[in-house]
């Protein structure tokens, strides 16, 4: 059994030749050892030196096993500890299971057996530095760019959290607006790329006669018009990251340039032979399925498959309408700061109807939508009359239809309507650490209304 040098097994046992066994047998497996004749001294140990699991005998003079789990569980309760134990034990190994020992194995061992269930054990604690090690590192996405906190919205933070790190190459694959622009940009400030530049080409937004000379230079004479040598973004990106957007939109001959740049970690020039070493991470995005491009001949498979290491997908925001309060009230304040008007929230009918609709042009349309409102508000509250044709168009519809227990072809249940609303209360809750105050004025409504509603959605634990 391979493991890393430092993973050290304490052996808590009375009966010398017993321990001796044991430690030779873990020895054997690779681990590092250390011996306890009681169970005191075994809480000793883990007190003062690292201990990374503990093989802990029940019956044992000063302090037996049962008494030392409680112990060291209450003193480090992430070590897993082992019981092993003789039949006639069994009973008291369940209460030391009971009060936090991992698991036990019966004397005489079967060490096969105590193999699995270490196995188990390690597996179980690196998995929950693993999962600790993720919520520091979500900890710091919480303060980027990206809102949202329904369970997709965590799940793209996770990945991102991931890959940023590494070197690996990204592509970001999602419907228009849905903030694929904003992910590539938290991969790269949490990379250790992210002193040097991060720099961003539109694909879509360069004729294909330029492109070329766009990501990797030319020189001077190259073709009619290039008076003096240019330097490619690829080269500007130097150490940092290029962020190609748009990729489905890259010309058949460029796709193949490009794959060529990154297989070799070199550029060439426009009217040069010489190779220029480059050291970029590649990010792509595009709102194109490029599988199916793959598929019909339009993208290069081998470029594909260059790009697509680890990939993203952002999700819609019909994915995650639990999010759509917290980022209209976001899009909200930002626009009326700019524009000096004093708005206080958005009215539940229009909150509902920003529910409902199914934003086809997701985060970006429902930004658009804010700031019109902002514009066109006179009063101190967003109503549906300040909100785009579609949504108004959407709340006609409500009112000319029977409200009967079918769902609305264009929108959603009034009680998939009360889940999202007690999901954006709870998530809300969850990110103001319980402030009642700061929740209702993040989701526009007033203390008093949101009490109401906790009471409704049998939520309203906390006295505060
Ligand atoms: N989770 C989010 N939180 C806050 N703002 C967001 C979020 N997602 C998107 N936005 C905003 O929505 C707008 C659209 O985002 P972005 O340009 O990144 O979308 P996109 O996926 O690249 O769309 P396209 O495919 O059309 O280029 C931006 O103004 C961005 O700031
Ligand atoms: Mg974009």
């Amino acid at each position: 059994m391979s493991r890393p040098r430092k993973t050290t097994i304490l052996i808590a046992d009375d009966d010398r030749s017993h321990r001796l066994m044991l430690t030779t047998m873990m020895q054997e497996w690779g681990f590092g050892t250390r011996e306890a004749s009681d169970g005191r001294e075994a809480l000793d140990i883990v007190r003062s030196k690292p201990v990374d699991m503990i093989l802990m005998d029940m019956r044992m003079p000063n302090m037996d096993g049962i008494e030392a789990t409680k112990a060291i569980c209450s003193y480090n309760p992430s070590i897993p500890i082992v019981i092993v134990t003789a039949y006639s034990s069994i009973p008291t190994a369940v209460e030391a299971v009971k009060s936090g020992a991992f698991d036990y194995v019966t004397k005489p061992i079967d060490f096969e057996a105590l193999r699995v269930v270490m196995e188990r054990a390690l597996e179980h604690t690196r998995l929950r530095e693993e999962n600790e090690r993720l919520r520091c590192q979500l900890a710091r996405f919480q303060a980027s760019e990206l809102t949202g906190s329904s369970p997709a919205m965590q799940k793209l933070l996770e990945m991102i959290a991931l890959v940023a790190p590494t070197d690996t190459t990204v592509l970001i694959t999602g419907e228009s607006g849905t903030g694929k622009g904003l992910v590539a940009r938290a991969i790269h400030v949490n990379s250790a790329r992210r002193e040097k530049p991060l720099v961003e080409v539109n694909c879509a937004a360069i004729p294909a006669t330029l492109i070329e000379s766009e990501l990797f230079g030319h020189e001077k004479g190259a073709f009619t018009g290039a008076d003096r040598q240019r330097k490619g973004r690829f080269t500007t990106a130097d150490g940092g990251t290029i962020f190609l957007d748009e990729i489905g939109e890259l010309p058949l001959s460029m796709q193949a340039k490009l794959l060529r740049a990154i297989q070799e970690g070199q550029i060439q020039r426009v009217g040069s032979d010489a190779a220029i070493p480059v050291d970029v991470r590649l990010i792509a995005a595009t709102n194109r399925d490029i599988e199916k491009m793959v598929h019909e001949g339009l993208f290069r498979e081998d470029l594909y498959y260059r790009l697509n290491v680890f990939a993203i997908a952002t999700p819609s925001l019909r994915e995650r309408v639990e999010d759509i309060p917290a980022l209209a009230q976001g899009f909200l304040a930002a626009f009326y700061k700019k524009s000096g008007k004093v708005v206080k929230g958005i009215t539940p009918r229009a909150m509902d109807l920003l529910l409902r609709y199914t934003w086809p042009g997701n985060v970006r349309e429902l930004e658009n939508a804010m700031e019109r409102a902002v514009i066109l508000l006179q009063g101190d509250y967003v109503s549906p009359a300040e909100l785009p044709l579609p949504l108004q168009a959407l709340e006609k519809k409500i009112e000319g239809d029977d409200p009967g227990p079918g769902p609305a072809d264009n929108g959603l249940r009034g009680a998939d309507l009360a889940c999202i609303e007690k999901q954006a209360i709870l998530n809300q809750l969850k990110e103001t650490g319980g402030n009642k105050s700061e929740t209702a004025r993040r989701l526009g409504i007033t203390r008093r209304t949101l009490k109401l509603k906790l009471k409704k959605y049998g939520s309203d634990t906390e006295a505060d």
